[in-house]
């Protein structure tokens, strides 16, 4: 695996590869790497040339200073698995070379999908995801762009993202499903903060919309939302939002029809958790 520092000697050598005919796939990441970021890779190795992957805790899409403070940092580590899971590139830049002096925050007309759900409890974030990864499409401009499901709303926003550049045009994004532990919780760098209590009692929010799926004919879309919220508050967790929302913008759905999808963000400790399933 090569790693690059430098914004320019990566574009120079992936456009060189791309001049060769190679195809080449992008994992953008903030590190700390588990088997759901892995998974993204081997997506990416089945049908890519070269994989590239980012590691890059992007200062701008966090609203809580104390959340980029804890956030977990493990290079060697993640190296070591990357290594270990055939990645070809590895894109490691400072916060300088992603934001050079003279670089011009841009804002994206993103529309309702940046201020409901993730973007109403935290403000500015996605206008930051946006930043650092039209950055980063503009250094590797990739065949194909991985990213998880885990991160739904995420997924949603870098398609407009995509759309409002019109990279859509020359990139392909593919969605990866949530890997998750054995009990369900979705895999995520912050449960490495979890303390041992917390990390048992993690899983309801996995519970909880599992059991939104199961009920989606029995209850009213209201009452399905409350339950969650109530069971959880009951374990502790301080919950945002519980939301039983249209697939393809969401909006709230107001009855059990068309596709839908169960979204959560709850916080156990001071550890904020967001998982979300597919219903129909
Ligand atoms: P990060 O949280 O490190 O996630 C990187 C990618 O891994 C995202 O596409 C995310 O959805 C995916 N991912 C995380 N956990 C997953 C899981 N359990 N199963 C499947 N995929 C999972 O998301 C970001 O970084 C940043 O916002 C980024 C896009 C890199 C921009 O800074």
């Amino acid at each position: 695996m090569i790693i690059f520092k430098k914004a320019k000697q990566l574009s120079q050598y992936i456009d060189k590869q791309k001049n060769e005919g190679k195809r080449v796939g992008f994992v953008p990441t903030m590190g700390a790497l588990h088997e759901g970021h892995l998974a993204l890779v081997n997506e990416c190795n089945k049908v890519n040339d070269i994989t590239v992957c980012s590691i890059f805790v992007n200062p701008a899409q966090f609203n809580n200073a104390d959340d980029l403070k804890h956030y977990p940092v493990s290079t060697e580590t993640d190296i070591a698995q990357l290594v270990g899971h055939d990645c070809d590139i590895l894109f490691l830049p400072t916060v300088e070379e992603m934001y050079p002096p003279g670089y011009v925050k841009k804002y994206y007309a993103l529309g309702d999908i940046e201020t409901k759900l993730e973007g109403y409890y935290r403000p500015g974030h996605f206008q930051g995801v946006c930043q650092a990864v039209d950055r980063l499409l503009e250094l590797v401009q990739p065949h194909t762009l991985y990213l998880g499901q885990k991160d739904y709303q995420q997924c949603m926003v870098i398609r407009t993202l995509l759309e409002l550049t019109g990279r859509n045009k020359q990139i392909d994004l593919q969605i990866v499903s949530t890997v998750r532990e054995a009990d369900g919780l979705a895999m995520s760098s912050r449960n490495l903060r979890l303390n041992k209590e917390q990390r048992q009692l993690a899983n309801s929010i996995f519970k909880e919309l599992n059991a939104i799926k199961e009920n989606l004919y029995q209850y009213s879309l209201d009452e399905l939302k409350q339950k969650a919220n109530k069971h959880l508050a009951e374990e502790g967790f301080k919950v945002d939002y519980i939301e039983i929302a249209n697939a393809d913008d969401l909006s709230t759905a107001s009855s059990a029809s068309g596709k839908l999808v169960a979204l959560a963000a709850a916080t156990t400790g001071n550890v904020r958790l967001i998982d979300n399933i597919v219903l129909n």
